[in-house]
């Protein structure tokens, strides 16, 4: 068996073109989505995914304002911007983009982002709305994957999932809402993490399996169950003299051994890479819209 690609560029090219058809009517009443990024200090790959963030939002219609500042610019005046922005009526959508600086406590300034502003979805606020169902902004990446496995026909209620990873950025998150009870979720849950006892029999029990652990290659085709449904959040760099950069990009799950046994499987790149970026533009367009009460 090979299975089929769950395509993650095209998928995301779908909810972006569903954000901007929202952004034109939006705009045809005089509201335009915004998204503030911020930026602190000078992270290549920080600057990189702002970069990436800011340009979908112009490609998208959205506007974007850029607060870049300083590595040393103090938390006080960082948790001053913050509050700017949240007093701002023209921006609907706040991301400060994390690593920060270590003297600043990034929990401080996550928690002063107003939880109608928070398009991440990283506020407790959010995470408790998550938590009990009834969500307003849920985290891009978990969100993502969800968008995948609805729109690659994998649709997740009744099966088994087991989800590799417990951070709260990914596993968590992506548990919480698979045991959600609605037509999107309904899933029977699994988190296996660091201390999980006999990793490859816990996956095996996965109609679908997520990982999300950091990893390169470290789920085997082996451990698969036959015919299951693979969503790969793994991003991990690893050296390939074969390219000019020295280095390219694998997921958690080794792919050209899985793809033998799985009936679908996202690639990495190309999976859930870009399901990120999408999810924050169509939080963005949600957040103007409740800013508005449209929805
Ligand atoms: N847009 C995107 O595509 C996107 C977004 C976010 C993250 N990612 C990628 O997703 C991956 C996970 O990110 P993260 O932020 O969730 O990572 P993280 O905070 O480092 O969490 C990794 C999780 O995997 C578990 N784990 C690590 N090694 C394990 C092992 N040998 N066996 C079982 N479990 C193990 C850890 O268990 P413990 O809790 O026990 O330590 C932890 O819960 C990374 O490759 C990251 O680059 C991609």
């Amino acid at each position: 068996m090979s299975a089929s690609i769950i395509d993650g560029k095209q998928i995301a090219a779908a909810i972006k073109q569903e954000a901007a058809q929202e952004t034109e009517k939006l705009r045809a009443q005089g509201i335009v989505p915004c998204l503030a990024t911020v930026l602190v200090g000078e992270d290549p790959a920080s600057q990189t995914y702002v970069g990436m963030k800011r340009k979908a939002c112009e490609e998208l219609g959205l506007r974007s304002i850029f607060e870049q500042h300083p590595a040393d610019m103090s938390e006080a005046d960082l948790l001053a911007l913050v509050d700017r922005l949240n007093k701002d009526p023209e921006v609907h959508g706040i991301l400060v983009q994390l690593p920060l600086p270590d003297h600043i406590d990034d929990k401080k300034v996550l928690l002063l982002i107003d939880p109608d502003k928070d398009v991440d979805g990283f506020h407790p606020m959010n995470v408790g709305r998550m938590m009990v169902g009834e969500p307003r902004f849920l985290p891009c990446t978990p969100a993502g994957v969800i968008e995948l496995l609805m729109r690659s026909g994998n649709e997740p209620g009744g099966k088994e999932v087991v989800v590799v990873g417990r951070s709260n950025i990914v596993g968590k998150p992506v548990a919480v809402m698979l045991m959600q009870k609605n037509a999107r979720a309904n899933a029977t849950v699994t988190v296996a993490h660091s201390r999980t006892r006999d990793l490859p029999e816990v996956v095996r029990r996965g109609d679908i399996v997520i990982a999300a652990m950091g990893v390169p290659g470290f789920i085997k085709g082996e451990w698969l169950k036959p015919g299951a449904v693979v969503i790969d959040v793994g991003t991990n760099r690893v050296d390939d003299a074969t390219r000019e950069r020295g280095w390219r990009l694998v997921g958690d799950v080794a792919f050209d051994e899985a793809k033998e046994v799985a009936s679908a499987i996202t690639p990495v790149p190309g999976g859930v890479g870009p399901m990120t970026i999408a999810l924050l533009m169509a939080n963005t367009v949600r957040a103007a819209k409740l800013a508005n009460g449209i929805e």
